[in-house]
């Protein structure tokens, strides 16, 4: 245990979901964590979360904000070590119907917001000749797509080249990159897709996706967050420029599922 002890990590989306299981793995590994989160939920999980816990209410597609937010936690802090780009949000709907506005809304979240915060972070941490980037992609896009995701997957896609292209740029100043692939993970999000699938009964939407996937369940954030950690961690000081798939082996089967397994 301790393994981020004496580390300061920036957490974006961290108000619920994959950031809040971040947050509780960090804090678990002895980090002070820094929430930032659009929604004002963000205090709550903040109290809820205990001590070594700092909250921002925190637009990410605005840089002008990110710049004060990140001036304001590391003058407040003394440093970052770590930053997790986990703010993100999926909205589904097939490419020829799609308006741009929707696709721009994905693409300034996932993309711009990952952006901007990093922009915002880096200097920091070259200052400090350490960092650890955590980016949060997704098997969506890099690995895997159904119909509805052309947006979102091509945002996801993204992330992968972007953590490729900064980790060859701050490699020297012992900074690691590196990207997250989840598969199903239970959240809101996954709850507010199958909702939209199966209105009278969303539950029945994640039963037939546990039971598609050979470990038989959706992944919990609590998974996201040790992964997060291990990355985060001294153990990986030597990986950088790679994507981990977390996905409970749901992206194995050769076959499909109309019976043929
Ligand atoms: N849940 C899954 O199955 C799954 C799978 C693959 C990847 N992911 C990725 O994990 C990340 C977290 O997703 P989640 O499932 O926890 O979703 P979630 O909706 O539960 O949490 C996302 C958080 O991001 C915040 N957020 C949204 N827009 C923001 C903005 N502009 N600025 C700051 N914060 C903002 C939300 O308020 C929310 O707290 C996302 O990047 C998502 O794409 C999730």
């Amino acid at each position: 245990m301790g393994k981020l002890k004496g580390k300061i990590a920036f957490i974006t989306g961290g108000a619920a979901g994959n950031g809040r299981g971040i947050a509780e793995s960090f804090l678990r590994q002895g980090a002070e964590v820094i929430l930032a989160d659009i929604s004002d939920t963000v205090f709550t999980t903040a109290d809820e979360l205990g001590e070594n816990v700092f909250a921002y209410q925190l637009d990410i597609t605005k840089p002008h904000d990110v710049n004060n937010c990140v001036a304001d936690a590391a003058a407040k802090l003394g440093r970052i070590d770590i930053l997790v780009n986990n703010a993100g949000i999926a909205r589904f709907s097939k490419f020829i119907d799609i308006e741009d506005k929707l696709r721009d809304l994905q693409f300034d979240v996932n993309i711009k917001g990952t952006w901007n915060c990093t922009k915002a972070i880096l200097p920091h941490m070259i200052n400090n000749k350490y960092g650890r980037i955590i980016n949060m992609s997704s098997v969506t896009g890099p690995y895997a797509a159904d119909p509805g995701e052309v947006a979102y997957a091509t945002t996801k896609a993204a992330i992968i080249g972007f953590t490729k292209a900064l980790a060859i740029e701050t490699a020297q100043h012992n900074i690691t990159v590196n990207a997250i692939c989840p598969g199903y993970i239970l959240t809101s999000m996954v709850r507010h897709s199958a909702g939209e699938s199966n209105p009278v009964n969303p539950q029945a939407v994640i039963d037939a996706i546990a039971a598609g996937i050979p470990m038989k369940r959706l992944g919990t954030p609590g998974n996201i967050g040790d992964l997060a950690a291990f990355l985060a961690s001294g153990e990986a000081d030597y990986i950088t420029g790679t994507d981990i798939i977390i996905d409970g082996g749901n992206g194995i089967p050769e076959t499909n599922s109309m019976g043929l397994r």
